[in-house]
């Protein structure tokens, strides 16, 4: 993996530039239901930072942007299928909201319908440029340009999700790490 070629992306630089503390990178994975795609995402960044102990540098969470599962825990399949690569999902779901464009740094999409809805609740310009897909951030062996939505899959899909999410949520800390952490 070549790092400079993520950098090289002019709007993952001007994100990664944009990062109010630089010792304390607040980061938010957004996806539609909050129970699947990004509560995973979130599990394998916390584990990908403690992976070289740099956890105490990031602030991870999850986000839907729809509401339909507000508190509950993520999907039973994809607890299972997380549990079986040694991860446990404990997040509550949420919705996102307007304030978050305070609270994060990085705002990461699962897809572009994420995508899209994150850019019209986005308050401002800025806050928008904050906004990023985390297909940005695959491996270049992969043939997929998002993350796609499990819920209606069967167990491929969510491994699928597992597998893309573990690739990129290492390729971001890298590329955070190597272009803006002390
Ligand atoms: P997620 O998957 O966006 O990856 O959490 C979904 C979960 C639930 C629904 C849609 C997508 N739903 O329509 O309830």
């Amino acid at each position: 993996m070549n790092l400079l070629n993520f950098y090289d992306n002019p709007r993952i630089r001007r994100a990664i530039s944009r990062i109010a503390d630089p010792r304390r990178v607040r980061i938010l994975f957004v996806c539609l239901g909050n129970i699947c795609r990004s509560p995973a995402a979130e599990g394998l960044m916390r584990q990908s930072v403690a992976e070289n102990s740099t956890e105490e540098r990031w602030i991870i969470d999850s986000a839907g942007t729809g509401g339909y599962h507000i508190g509950q825990l993520p999907d039973p399949r994809m607890r299972a299928h997380a549990r079986r690569r040694g991860l446990e999902l404990d997040h509550r779901c949420r919705q996102v909201s307007e304030s978050d464009f305070d609270d994060f740094d990085l705002i990461i999409a699962m897809d572009n319908s994420n995508y899209s809805n994150l850019r019209r609740l986005a308050p401002s310009p800025e806050a928008q440029e904050k906004i990023l897909q985390m297909a940005e951030f695959f491996d270049s062996v992969t043939s997929c340009d998002h993350v796609p939505d499990p819920y209606y899959d069967g167990a491929d899909g969510f491994e699928l999700v597992l597998d893309l999410l573990t690739a990129a949520t290492r390729n971001l800390r890298d590329t955070v790490e190597a272009n803006s952490l002390a």
